[in-house]
């Protein structure tokens, strides 16, 4: 398929990172100091996603870099995190308008849209929305739109009415695995109700919203990662966790994706039950004795050994983008709690502890994130992921300057 080029596009179009920025409520000031470092922290990704384009064979991903041995790791486009690179270049490009970062980004989206047809993976939101989402947003066309489309119906084919969830996770027939996670991937399903007038999609996300509601959840509104369900019953088999320190801990970048999700959520429906609980969530995460000073989470809340646990520069950038817009929506107080975490954390991942001097890192933005600590896998390592909700983020910080 060919894929109408980016690179056409002949007058630029200023993306607000957030659809309900009509909405808001609460105005804040952004730091004329933030605001600069993050100018050149633009300047800096720019140059970085041109290293990173370089490890990159055709048709390849980039996934992690791994600064001991000096090792890039790659994927296809099957990868969850596929969409995190030309969604970064997009944002990217938005910003510095460098045509260059537009031509791989149309590039990698031609590789990527075979995957509005894969049915075995709930990650669709992230691989897809987070990359033709922003290309849409950037040059909306007819063909953007189809793809999202059939990438929404992909999703659908995962939902079970029996249990009110989307699966997450393919295994043996008698599990049916639901990961918090899966809150990021509702957004496609609004999108394609906005899109197309069937409800069917919005349904199917406020349905699976409202189960993770009442199984995922403590009463503390911290999330167990992995709920196992009878996928004939629907009943709750198992609460656990895969990629946390034990099933009863808050793995730390599940309690952000949590926080974004329903956030979300209440843009998307306005409905205030889902308002509170990414309250509750924010508070859960932001009163926690084990939330460092700097608010950039280790990788567990619960890891036995904070504070020499290693910290997870992508929940930081996740939760960072997410108070960026929960902070508009909620009472003031707690708003302008939201906005100054998140100002802290930008500051914190713009600094040489985290931010990699250009030309190092292997073209990766972010340093020191955690991908799955109990397999061993991408242990303190730059991530995809950690780099796409980073730029969202300091998009988002900048758009509270502009009168
Ligand atoms: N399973 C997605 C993540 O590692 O956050």
């Amino acid at each position: 398929m060919k894929l109408k080029s980016l690179t056409c596009i002949s007058a630029l179009f200023l993306i607000i990172s957030l659809p309900g920025i009509a909405q808001q409520k609460n105005k804040f000031t952004p730091q004329p100091g933030l605001l600069a470092t993050i100018k050149k922290n633009f300047a800096d990704a720019d140059a970085q996603y041109k290293v990173l384009a370089k490890n990159l064979k055709p048709g390849e991903f980039p996934k992690a870099y791994h600064p001991e041995t000096n090792k890039q790791e790659n994927s296809n486009s099957g990868w969850w995190c596929s969409g995190f690179y030309p969604g970064t270049l997009l944002n990217i490009y938005e910003e510095n308008h460098d045509k260059a970062l537009l031509t791989e980004a149309d590039i990698m989206l031609a590789t990527l849209a075979k995957e509005q047809y894969n049915t075995h993976t709930h990650d669709l939101g992230f691989m897809m929305y987070c990359s033709f989402g922003n290309a849409n947003k950037l040059n909306p066309s007819p063909e953007y739109k189809q793809i999202l489309l059939n990438s929404a119906k992909s999703l659908s084919t995962r939902f079970n009415p029996k249990t009110g969830t989307i699966k997450s996770w393919d295994s043996k027939p008698s599990d049916f695995l639901v990961i918090i996670d899966n809150m990021m991937n509702l957004e496609l399903l609004f999108w394609a109700t906005k899109e197309t007038g069937d409800s069917s999609f919005y349904k199917i996300a406020v349905t699976h919203a409202n189960t993770t509601i009442k199984n995922h959840y403590r009463p503390d509104y911290s999330s167990y990662h992995v709920i196992n369900y009878d996928a004939e019953t629907g009943a709750v088999k198992e609460k656990k966790t895969a990629q946390g320190f034990a099933n009863e801990s808050a793995w730390a970048r599940g309690q952000v994706w949590g926080l974004y999700g329903f956030t979300v959520m209440y843009r998307e429906t306005k409905d205030k039950k889902y308002l509170d609980q990414a309250n509750n969530i924010a508070k859960f995460v932001l009163n926690n004795p084990n939330l460092p000073a700097d608010k950039i989470p280790y990788w567990d809340f619960n890891a036995t050994n904070i504070p020499n646990a290693l910290r997870d520069a992508s929940a930081g950038a996740i939760m960072a983008s997410a108070l960026l817009e929960l902070c508009r929506y909620t009472n003031k107080t707690d708003g302008l709690r939201y906005f100054n975490t998140a100002q802290s954390i930008i500051r914190t991942l713009s600094s040489p502890a985290y931010k990699a001097e250009p030309g190092t890192n292997g073209g990766f933005i972010l340093q020191h994130s955690v991908g799955h600590f109990p397999a061993g896998t991408e242990i303190d390592v730059p991530l995809t992921y950690a780099d796409y909700y980073f730029v969202e983020a300091m998009k988002r910080y900048q758009a509270f300057a502009v009168k």
